[in-house]
């Protein structure tokens, strides 16, 4: 049995569905079971990450649990419960940012809770994506309004990535041996400005959209300058490590391009 913590999210949404694809027996971590959908045969748990008293019923009887660390979470307790119930190995998401920028305050933490995994006795595999392709979401209401996405800064290049990419590597780590141990880096394949990714959710919409900037949308008192960097969704303007191949050396499946993910989503932006 594979336990999924955030079922209902953008990497465990498909994680599910591919896990269950695969034939694994597959249980879904969720606050609320009325809101999740999950495939025919895939059981549905409640509990609460930030109350590691409540995720016993979700662990009993687990092998492996992908985590999906929430900003409360402590996932040291989780990860001795889960110890304690018998789970071998565990597969959990950083941030490319761990690497890129480790002396950042975003950094620091990243590399905090990635340390916590790698102590807790478990099989461990460490996911670090860069951006994903779901932050687009985002300038939905922008582009169904007016077809402008105004943001503080112009951004720069940045291999985003599919969620469902993430989602592919994840079910490798939790099915296969051989990942235990392993920190992924993960990227799309190619570097996309922002003004690129309008261009490609342009064709996938048939209608003309454009990118303006505004200054005054930059956020407030930031926390440090890579938060402010990361704060725009879609506009990231930290210097990326480029497009790294690691979802196909993984998978064997090349990473999605960022033009099929905005034709399979156009109809979000409609
Ligand atoms: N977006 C990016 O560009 C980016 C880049 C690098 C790394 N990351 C990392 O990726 C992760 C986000 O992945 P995602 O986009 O797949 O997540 P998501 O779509 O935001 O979904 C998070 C899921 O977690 C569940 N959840 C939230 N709080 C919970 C709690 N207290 N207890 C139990 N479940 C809880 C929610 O499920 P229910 O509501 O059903 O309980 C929700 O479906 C974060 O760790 C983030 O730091 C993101």
């Amino acid at each position: 049995m594979i336990l999924v913590t955030g079922a209902t999210g953008n990497i465990g949404r498909s994680l599910v569905g591919r896990l269950a694809g695969a034939g694994a027996e597959v249980r879904a971590l969720t606050r609320s079971a009325g809101r999740a959908t999950v495939p025919a045969g895939v059981g549905v748990v409640e509990g609460d990450l930030d109350d590691p008293g409540s995720l016993r019923p979700a662990l009993t009887g687990v092998e492996a649990i992908f985590l999906l660390r929430t900003g409360d979470t402590d996932t040291s307790q989780i990860l001795k419960t889960a110890a304690e119930a018998g789970i071998a190995r565990v597969v959990t998401v950083s941030s490319l940012l761990a690497q890129t920028h480790p002396d950042s305050s975003v950094g620091r933490t990243l590399l905090r809770g990635e340390q916590v995994v790698r102590d807790s006795g478990l099989e461990w595999t460490i996911l670090r994506p860069w951006e994903f392709f779901s932050n687009l979401l985002f300038w939905a209401p922008a582009i169904r309004s007016d077809g402008v996405v105004r943001a503080p800064r112009p951004g720069l290049p940045s291999p985003a990535i599919d969620p469902r990419d993430i989602a592919s590597v994840a079910a490798s780590a939790l099915l296969e041996d051989g990942h235990g141990g392993k920190t992924y880096p993960l990227t799309g394949p190619a570097t996309l400005t922002p003004q690129e990714k309008i261009a490609a959710i342009s064709a996938a919409l048939g209608r003309p959209l454009r990118f303006e900037e505004d200054p005054s949308l930059a956020t407030e008192d930031p926390a440090d300058d890579l938060a402010a960097a990361v704060s725009f969704p879609g506009v990231c303007a930290v210097a990326s490590p480029g497009a790294l191949s690691t979802v196909e050396d993984v998978t064997g499946v090349p990473a999605t391009a960022f033009r099929q993910w905005a034709i399979e989503h156009a109809d979000s932006f409609r």
